[in-house]
């Protein structure tokens, strides 16, 4: 019993201290590299986190892919949104996938690979809103995940101090609100606000476009100047595209079409 106790301790410690090893970025044994992937992961089907607090989706599997090719081996860290660039930068983080999508401004602090998916802004209001686009929120409470492109586009539409507009730490947060009834509606990329409408019929939610929404696209960032790891993304992310590979995973997602 004693015995059992101490061999349970001992192995408690061991594994303690690799936890705490994982803490701190990129870690090394034997020669072999581990890079650490920060991704929010409360964007389902890009990344989202079971019961067992695994992480999975689109994006896992595209960078799962393409750690394969590439020969490295990833971990994935759920990273919350707010603070997820800041990981690159202080190399807690050395990849980020999560649906980012590729602006001017945050490529001033970060390389972002080859653009891997395409989007767009999408609006979720309640099925008997009156709403048909992005102007006739005026007034309206609107919620968005803070910092996020859908944020962008109702703060440059309607102020960025404007009352209106709700600000959450994450898009299901914003959404859970929506289906309370204390938000009007909810911007967020298209992909997500599918998966949600689709998947949560009961709650009688439908989705509107605007035609000012621009397409966005989305791509792996790294730190500021760290082209090896560039250029072994966007290899193996040709490589993906090239043999199909990409095409599976997307066809796994969003369907063949
Ligand atoms: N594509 C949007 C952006 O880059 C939203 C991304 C949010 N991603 C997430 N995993 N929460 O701003």
């Amino acid at each position: 019993m004693k015995k059992t106790m101490k061999g349970f301790l001992v192995a408690t410690s061991l594994l303690m201290g690799l936890t705490l090893a994982g803490c701190g970025g990129s870690s090394s044994t034997s020669g072999s590299k581990t890079y650490f992937v920060g991704t929010d992961a409360a964007y389902a089907p890009f990344e989202a986190q079971n019961e067992q607090n695994t992480i999975y989706g689109f994006d896992i599997d595209v960078m799962n892919a393409i750690a394969t090719k590439a020969g490295i081996s990833v971990k994935f860290v759920n990273t919350p949104w707010e603070g997820i660039f800041k990981t690159l930068e202080q190399g807690d983080r050395d990849i980020l996938i999560s649906a980012i999508t590729i602006t001017d401004e945050r490529k001033k602090s970060m390389d972002f690979s080859e653009p891997y998916f395409e989007a767009k802004q999408l609006i979720a209001v309640p099925k008997d809103s009156a709403v048909s686009k992005l102007d006739d929120l005026k007034g309206k409470k609107i919620g968005v995940q803070t910092g996020t492109t859908g944020d962008e586009v109702v703060s440059n539409k309607f102020g960025k101090d404007s009352p209106d507009i709700k600000r959450f730490e994450s898009t299901p947060l914003a959404l859970k609100e929506l289906a309370a009834g204390g938000l009007s509606a909810v911007v967020a990329d298209n992909g997500v606000v599918i998966n949600y409408v689709t998947n949560n019929s009961d709650k009688g939610f439908k989705m509107v476009e605007d035609s000012s929404f621009e397409k966005e696209y989305y791509g792996i960032a790294v730190k500021k100047g760290n082209k090896e790891l560039l250029d072994k993304v966007n290899t193996a992310l040709k490589q993906i595209k090239d043999d199909g590979t990409y095409k599976k995973i997307y066809d796994k997602y969003f369907g063949a079409k």
